[in-house]
């Protein structure tokens, strides 16, 4: 991966040009009770120009710089601490083993940054994302303003990182997706346990074991919270307290996906806790297949952004009408927008180091083309919860959701999580056999 690295910084360095100067700094390490800290999961952005993985580090690019362009602060090796708190890669590490063409102390950042500044215009970086290291970047900003009158030059321009770094990060690389296929197969893996697990009387909570323990056998951690919602719970969308029993006659939804050296997976699959869909619950859950499939096909470049959500919409929507859920013309009710009381989501997002990932949804205001090297979720539901009225009875407490990650290719698309069971017949078929 290393040579990687190095076109993405060579590719940003190119687009800042000249009198330029970026500064990306690691993620914080976030305590979660007294002595106990978070899982450490490093910032996406500083993730996909470096590689580096410890806490308390800025990488910055200075384009053009004679004694190098790309400067490495990171912690120093101390035997101490790395006996009680692990491994650092110390300046030499950075140097040696991440390509720094310079490394320095992170203890020293405050002596050494105000100077690489000095000499450049604008400033990349991008604000918002912690208030203590904005007012860090501002304090050295305002320490060469207020020593202009002996001749120091402060950067004119201090500009957003976000819209170079997350154009790059939108088009994945034959590398990328390599790993993103790694994080769908531990997620494909994990599904098909948890379908093959699932029996009443479990609690949500026994059926998410099932999905960590593929996770984990994979070497991989998890993208975000897991949703595992039988019955009613379903039906809320953000679902993740787990912790009710299952029951016989319910669906159950699971939304999870893993996480593979920084790049996630995004899978939902709902069925029936039992093991056999009741009329109802078939007619309902085949009716979300044909929207995503169709959702899926849409997915081609030259197509643009919305044209997936409009196919599932449309599917929806007439299926809705048949089944006596919506009253009404279809294309009247499309017009309303009455389908969003059961799908009140969108039909995808960008998938890559972000679950939800980067990259512009709209270009001056149109929906942007899809093009080859672009990953995202196509992802219908219905959600009919319990009381919803004028709706039949045997379609209450149910939430169905079906999730895929798609890859934009040259002449269509490619479903990098095809391996799972879709099918209501098929997911019925898994479910009579037992864990290998
Ligand atoms: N798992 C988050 C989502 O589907 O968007
Ligand atoms: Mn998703
Ligand atoms: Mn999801």
């Amino acid at each position: 991966m290393n040579k990687e690295f190095i076109k993405r910084r060579k590719n940003l360095m190119r687009m800042m040009g000249e009198d330029a100067i970026a500064i990306l700094p690691a993620a914080t390490v976030k305590t979660r009770n007294r002595d106990v800290e978070h899982d450490y999961r490093q910032d996406s952005d500083f993730l996909y120009v470096t590689g580096f993985e410890e806490p308390e580090a800025v990488a910055v690019l200075i384009p053009g710089r004679g004694h190098g362009q790309y400067i490495l602060f990171s912690r120093e090796r101390n035997e101490e601490m790395e006996t009680w708190h692990g491994r650092r890669a110390g300046q030499q590490g950075a140097l040696e083993r991440y390509d720094a063409d310079d490394a320095f102390p992170i203890s020293d950042i405050d002596e050494i940054l105000p100077g690489l500044l000095e000499q450049r215009q604008r400033v990349f970086y991008t604000m918002g994302i912690s208030d203590e290291f904005d007012q860090r970047v501002l304090a050295w900003l305002k320490q060469l303003r207020d020593n202009s009158r002996s001749g120091t030059q402060a950067p004119h321009e201090l500009i957003s990182l976000d819209y170079f770094l997350h154009e790059m990060r939108l088009f994945k690389s034959p590398k990328e997706i390599k790993l993103m296929k790694t994080a769908a197969k531990a997620s494909v893996n994990a599904h098909q346990r948890a379908l093959q697990s699932c029996k009443p009387g479990l609690y949500e909570y026994q059926v998410e074991a099932e999905l960590l323990y593929e996770f984990k056998q994979a070497g991989c951690a998890t993208a975000y919270p897991s949703i595992v919602g039988g019955g009613a719970n379903g039906c809320i969308l953000h679902y993740t307290e787990n912790n009710e029993a299952l029951q016989d006659g319910d669906l159950l939804l699971i939304d999870a996906g893993a996480e593979y050296q920084g790049y996630a997976s995004d899978i939902t699959r709902t069925f029936p806790v039992n093991g056999t869909f009741s009329d109802a619950q078939r007619a309902l859950y085949d009716l979300v297949l044909e929207a995503q499939l169709a959702a899926i096909d849409a997915v081609q470049p030259g197509n643009h952004w919305d044209q997936p959500h409009i196919e599932a919409v449309k599917v929806l929507t007439k299926g809705m009408v048949k089944l006596g859920i919506l009253k009404g013309r279809p294309a009247q009710l499309i017009k309303e927008g009455a389908y969003r009381k059961y799908y009140m989501h969108r039909t995808g997002h960008w998938l890559g180091l972000d679950v939800h990932d980067v990259g512009d949804y709209k270009i001056d205001d149109q929906w942007r083309i899809f093009e080859p090297g672009m990953v995202l979720t196509v992802e219908p539901g219905i959600y009919i919860p319990e009381g919803s009225r004028g709706v039949p009875k045997c379609y209450w407490n149910t939430g169905i959701r079906i999730e895929d990650d798609v890859r934009v290719t040259k002449d269509g698309n490619e479903v990098l999580t095809q391996a799972l069971v879709k099918s209501s017949e098929d997911i019925e078929a898994l479910m009579a056999t037992s864990v290998a």
